[in-house]
């Protein structure tokens, strides 16, 4: 094995991480190297890790190499390199006597657990590490987090390839390609019901989205409200929210940035604006996103926007405005 990561994990005994986990120490997300693990959860959980911790070993990954658990997040992220920051506190659920259903009461009680994390991260995490936020609002919880963090060396993200993951098989349903003849599908924006999926910019078999779907009303009609829905409707179906697919997510946004993107390509996710498209800077925004040789991640700056698209985007940019505001009094 030719060298070592640390990755902690927070969530730890949710859905996501039960299938996120094995696959961070399969040997295929993180190459040869070998895998050192810290999962987190809160303290009312925390023992429940013993069974997981069990499992992996029972496992037998030859990849797998130290595995630990705890609920002191600041002891956790010492020398990190990766931090997937799934532990939130879900919609839907009761939290101090009331029931979580608003997005603005999400923002506020998640908020202040990234404001924690985000300066643990920032104080003990590895200067280059990078960090996936999946739990929600994951785009204003990494701001928050970043923020916080105060360490523009360190990569914030949010997860939003699940959604580029979901459009592509919509369109290759759509277009009978197959799932891997589609690239570069960009979600631009929030990842929420305002997110915008572009299939004006998709590549299908090395073309324009735009030339070979050809049908502006699917697009519109049908093809956005879908992939800005699915979450709703998998957990509609499901009873609980979309798991397997938003680890595989993960475990995709991960070997994105472990490796140079294939020229003309690009992956989804959201980082900070740099103005970009006239993104306001410091924003966590849906971008194309291509990892550089030396394993920087950079916006891929040149993608055509439609009018279309342009007034898609702003919605999506105006709420996360709004959030931004909603969150003011978590800044530093
Ligand atoms: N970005 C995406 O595409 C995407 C997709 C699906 C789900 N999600 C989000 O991911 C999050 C997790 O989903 P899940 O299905 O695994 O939920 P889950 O409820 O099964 O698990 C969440 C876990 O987080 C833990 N947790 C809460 N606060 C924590 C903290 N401060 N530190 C450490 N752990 C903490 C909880 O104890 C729980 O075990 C949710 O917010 C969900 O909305 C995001």
């Amino acid at each position: 094995m030719s060298a070592s990561v640390k990755v902690v994990v927070t969530g730890a005994a949710g859905q996501i991480a039960y299938s996120l986990i094995p696959r961070l120490v399969n040997g295929r997300t993180f190459g040869d190297k070998k895998v050192d693990l810290v999962l987190v959860e809160i303290p009312q959980v925390v023992d429940k890790l013993k069974g997981l911790i069990m499992e992996l070993e029972d496992s037998y990954f030859p990849n797998m190499g130290n595995i630990t658990y705890t609920d002191n997040f600041d002891e956790a992220a010492s020398d990190g390199d990766w931090f997937l920051l799934v532990g939130s506190i879900p919609r839907g659920i009761v939290f101090n006597g009331k029931k979580i259903e608003e997005r603005s009461d999400l923002l506020s009680i998640n908020g202040g657990i990234f404001v924690d994390q985000g300066q643990a991260i920032g104080k003990h995490g590895k200067d280059d590490a990078k960090i996936l936020v999946v739990g929600n609002p994951a785009n204003t919880n990494a701001f928050i987090g970043k923020n916080a963090a105060n360490k523009d060396s360190q990569l914030w993200m949010a997860m939003t390839m699940l959604d580029s993951n979901r459009a592509k098989s919509i369109i290759s349903k759509k277009t009978n390609k197959n799932i891997s003849d589609i690239k570069n599908m960009i979600i631009w924006g929030n990842h929420s019901p305002t997110m915008y999926p572009d299939a004006e910019n998709t590549i299908i078999s090395g073309e324009l989205g735009n030339s070979v779907i050809n049908d502006m009303n699917w697009i519109e009609s049908n093809f956005i409200p879908t992939v800005q829905q699915r979450g709703k409707a998998v957990i509609d179906a499901r009873g609980a929210s979309s798991a397997t697919s938003a680890a595989k997510a993960a475990i995709d946004t991960i070997i994105a940035c472990e490796s140079p993107t294939e020229s003309g390509e690009c992956f989804s996710a959201a980082v900070a604006s740099d103005g970009s498209y006239n993104v306001p800077e410091g924003l966590i925004c849906g971008f194309p996103l291509i990892t550089q040789k030396d394993g920087t991640v950079d916006i891929k700056r040149d993608i055509v926007l439609s009018d279309f698209g342009k007034t898609k985007i702003k919605i999506s940019i105006d709420e996360l405005l709004a959030e931004k505001e909603a969150v003011k009094h978590l800044m530093k």
